[in-house]
């Protein structure tokens, strides 16, 4: 019985151990959480793969034991894995299977870069940027998500299971489990980026197929309500179904999906622990030398190379502030971390080239030959390095155009066990409506966002520590065990008695 109010690792694994032993635990997502790959000097590498989806999940498959399934996309994942491409994770302390499932190239590009991130992404994110929707891109969509299905029912083997589905890659899929003879099986699936209206939704020339074989999950979760009411609202505009608002729920030909807002968070702990590290002090003595930092104050924005991340709105606002500040000129530093995302597609490249040329406007403008406004890294980073940032930083920025939640704004709050440092919001993310004591910007508004730098540099240290206090007792309490012990707690409500496979 889970009696504690704060959610930990011990307590999901007591919950698990004690409510679903017995029953397999078998995750589904596009991303692997860990890659195999050959280095440029030959050598074989493991890397951790970014994103908010496997930084959330990693932790909770450690609790489970279960099995992780997940393109494989490395170019040494075949060598690592066996025959099935199964393979104990994380290399070094195994704890759970990551069960990797292999595509072709083409298989990759038509549902992965094109319906999935040239179609949904863009679709379901509403950063202006038109979804692309091919029909061959569409046909391999249903085929992958009939490949990584059949993987989920071998998996299963015919035992009792509970699937944990993860985001956009996989719409068909549920429903296709449940056809494939999983009818019993126990299916979820968290939705990791908005849901948009219904007028956007219905721009997608298969959304009725879509919303369809999200509606063969037993449980459906968003990060916020308002994205639950947004998936009402499609149903209903777009077939047969019954949606029951007070009880958050849809029936369709007799089966009943729950829908419900989980907003997801990190391993609060884990973090914090990071943060007090000796290899953090390290890392944070290496950035101060590499930036050349002295006694300037730092700004830092970290995230993937996307365009939904407003990075260039952050740009020019940093150009209009150095304008209007001149005070400020040669007395603070920005530090970018873009880690490159998604680089085959032209929006990437295009937004790519727009941060290079910005960049190189501000620093032309404005640097000094002892003073550089901007510098801009596009590599993907260590956890160490990053939080070493988080600690070092006077303001920590997040002006996403919209994000479904973003766990980079609330990894900035773990990392302050000092309770100090600003962090700049976007409105437009989930993570707004938790973290009201950040500096809440319309990242559309380059003077907004301009002012609330200016406001975070000047900003009184009494002021500063009664705000990241607030955000860290809220991501302490809400952290990444909660979200998945409500998750789970829901799902033991539906009965998993039957949850098998049938043969
Ligand atoms: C977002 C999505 C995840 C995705 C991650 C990284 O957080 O919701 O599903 O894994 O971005 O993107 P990538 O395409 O590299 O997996």
């Amino acid at each position: 019985m889970i009696t504690s109010r704060t959610w930990t690792k011990e307590l999901l694994r007591e919950l698990i151990e004690t409510r679903l032993s017995g029953v397999k635990f078998i995750v589904v997502s596009n991303r692997e959480p860990h890659m195999h790959r050959y280095a440029e000097s030959g050598e074989m590498e493991c890397i951790e793969t970014t994103g908010g989806l496997a930084t959330a999940l990693r932790p909770i498959m450690a609790a489970t034991k279960g099995t992780w399934i997940a393109h494989g996309a490395g170019n040494a994942d075949r060598a690592t894995a066996d025959e099935q491409g199964r393979l104990p994770v994380p290399p070094g302390n195994p704890s759970y299977t990551l069960r990797r499932v292999w595509l072709t190239p083409e298989q990759e590009e038509g549902y992965y870069y094109g319906f999935a991130n040239e179609g949904l992404w863009p679709l379901c994110h509403i950063a202006f940027k038109r979804p692309i929707f091919r029909l061959a891109n569409w046909e391999t969509y249903q085929e992958v998500n009939r490949i990584f299905a059949k993987a989920v029912i071998e998996e299963a083997a015919g035992e009792r299971a509970i699937i944990f589905v993860q985001d956009y890659h996989f719409c068909l899929l549920p429903r296709m489990v449940k056809e494939m003879g999983g009818a019993n099986l126990v299916v979820a699936q968290f939705w990791h980026i908005p849901w948009p209206n219904r007028e956007m939704f219905r721009t997608c020339p298969w959304s009725h197929e879509l919303v369809d074989g999200l509606l063969g999950n037993d449980l459906l979760g968003f990060h916020i309500r308002n994205h639950c009411q947004n998936f009402f609202e499609t149903v209903d505009s777009s077939l047969e179904a019954m949606v029951d608002r007070e009880g958050w729920q849809v029936t369709r030909g007799g089966h009943v999906t729950n829908v419900r807002p989980f907003p997801i968070s990190i391993d609060f702990e884990a973090n914090e622990a990071l943060a007090t590290s000796p290899a953090v002090d390290t890392a944070m003595e290496k950035w101060c030398r590499k930036l050349r930092l002295g006694d300037r104050l730092l700004g830092v924005g970290i995230e993937r190379l996307d365009y939904t991340k407003g990075i260039p709105e952050r740009l020019r606002a940093l150009d209009f502030f150095i304008e209007s500040h001149p005070e400020w000129r040669g007395k603070f530093s920005f530090v970018q971390i873009a880690a490159p995302s998604r680089s085959h597609l032209p929006e990437y490249q295009a937004v790519e080239d727009e941060i290079d040329k910005l960049v190189e406007k501000v620093n032309w403008r404005w640097g000094r030959t002892d003073w550089q406004p901007v510098t801009l890294i596009k590599k993907q980073h260590g956890s160490v390095d990053m939080v070493a940032l988080h600690r070092l930083a006077r303001f920590f920025i997040v002006n996403s155009l919209h994000d479904g939640m973003n766990l980079v704004a609330k990894e900035f709050a773990a990392s302050r066990v000092d309770d100090d440092g600003v962090l700049i919001l976007s409105k437009f993310t989930g993570a707004s409506r938790e973290l009201d004591t950040a500096l809440g910007v319309n990242p559309f508004s380059i003077h907004d966002t301009a002012h609330a730098m200016h406001q975070a540099l000047t900003m009184e240290p009494e002021e500063r520590q009664r705000r990241m206090k607030s955000m860290r007792e809220k991501v302490s309490d809400n952290n990444v065990y909660r979200w998945a012990g409500n998750i789970l707690s829901h799902l033991m409500k539906l009965d998993i008695s039957e949850a098998t496979v049938n043969e």
